[in-house]
C-alpha cells in the first residue's frame, strides 16, 4: 500500500521514521491518517526489517493538532462511539507492536495528537512542543485513550486538571510531570530520538519486547502484574539471547544478540 498521509523511511539499522504528513492542517488525524497508521503498524509487527519506530509530524510547527475537527459534525451517539473505538484500536496496535516506538513531538500535540504520543512507549519533545487535551472546548472528551493513558503516566490529579481545563502546557512542564522523557532543541530532536531508540535496539530484542509486555501489565492489580512478570521472565530465560548475554558478561565481551 502506498500512503498519501504518511512518509516512511526505513534505514539499514531497522529504524523506521513514520511522519504524519498533512502540515497544512497541522497533521490533524483524518480517517485516512488513522487507516494508514493502522495499515503500517499492522505490517510493521511482522516485518523483521523494522526494529524500532520514531513517529513524528511533518513541518516545524506541529506533531499532530488532534483529530480532524472538520469531520466532527457528522458524529452522533453511535458514530462517535465507533470513531473512538477505531482510533483506540489503532493506537493500541502501536502500543502492542512488540518493538519500541518513540514519539518525537515537534510542536503541537493536542487532543488525538497528545493521545497518539501517549500510545508510544517513550516521548521526546522539542522545546516548542505544546501538549494538551482541549476536547472540552469542543464539548467532547478525549476518545483515543487520553482519559486512560494520561492518568496512568502522570497521575490522576494532574491528568484530571489537564482534561477538565483543556489547558495547553509547554515542553518543560510536560517534562516536569513525566509526560515526556527528554526535551531537545528543534534541530536536535530527531537525532535525540534516534540515539534513544538505538540505545534500546542494542539490547536483546526479545527482552525488549517482553519488557514492554511486562510494563503494560503494570496497569493490572499488583498480584496479577507480578504473575505476568514471572511468566515473561521465564520466557526470557528460554531464549538463546539470554545464554548469549550471560556468556558475554562472564567472558568480558560484548553480547551479540540474535533475537532468538
Ligand atoms: N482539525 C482540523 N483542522 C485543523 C486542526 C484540527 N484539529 N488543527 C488545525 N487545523 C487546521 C486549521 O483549520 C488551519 O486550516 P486552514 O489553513 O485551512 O484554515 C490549519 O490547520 C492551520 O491551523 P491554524 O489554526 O491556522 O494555526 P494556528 O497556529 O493559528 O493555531 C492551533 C494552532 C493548534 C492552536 C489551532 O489550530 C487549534 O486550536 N487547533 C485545534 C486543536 C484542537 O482542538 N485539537 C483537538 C481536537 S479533538
Amino acid at each position: 500500500m502506498s500512503y498519501s498521509t504518511l512518509l516512511v523511511e526505513l534505514d539499514s539499522a531497522g529504524v523506521a521514521i513514520v511522519t504524519i504528513n498533512r502540515p497544512d492542517k497541522l497533521n490533524a488525524l483524518n480517517a485516512e491518517v488513522i487507516a494508514e497508521l493502522d495499515d503500517w503498524f499492522s505490517k510493521a509487527a511482522s516485518n523483521e526489517s523494522v526494529k524500532g519506530v520514531i513517529l513524528t509530524g511533518a513541518g516545524p510547527k506541529s506533531f499532530v493538532a488532534g483529530a480532524d475537527i472538520s469531520r466532527f459534525k457528522s458524529l452522533g451517539l453511535v458514530e462517535g462511539k465507533q470513531f473512538a473505538e477505531y482510533g483506540q484500536q489503532v493506537f493500541s496496535k502501536i502500543e502492542n507492536l512488540g518493538k519500541p516506538v518513540i514519539a518525537a513531538v515537534n510542536g503541537f500535540a493536542l487532543g488525538g495528537g497528545s493521545e497518539l504520543a501517549l500510545a508510544c512507549h517513550l516521548r521526546v519533545a522539542s522545546t516548542n512542543a505544546i501538549f494538551g487535551q482541549p476536547e472540552v472546548n469542543l464539548g467532547i472528551i478525549p476518545g483515543y485513550g487520553g482519559t486512560q493513558r494520561l492518568p496512568r503516566l502522570v497521575g490522576k490529579g494532574i491528568a484530571t486538571e489537564l482534561v477538565l481545563t483543556g489547558a495547553m502546557i509547554d515542553a518543560q512542564r510536560a517534562h516536569s510531570i513525566g509526560l515526556v522523557n527528554h526535551v531537545f532543541e528543534p534541530e536536535a530532536l530527531m537525532e535525540g530520538a534516534q540515539k534513544l531508540l538505538l540505545s534500546i535496539m542494542g539490547k536483546a530484542p526479545i527482552a525488549i519486547s517482553l519488557s514492554l509486555e511486562a510494563l503494560r501489565a503494570s496497569d493490572l492489580p499488583l498480584a496479577e502484574g507480578l504473575r505476568h512478570e514471572a511468566a515473561l521472565f521465564g520466557k526470557a530465560c528460554a531464549t538463546a539471547d539470554f545464554q548469549e548475554g550471560v556468556d558475554a558478561f562472564l567472558n568480558k565481551r560484548k553480547a551479540d544478540f540474535k533475537g532468538r
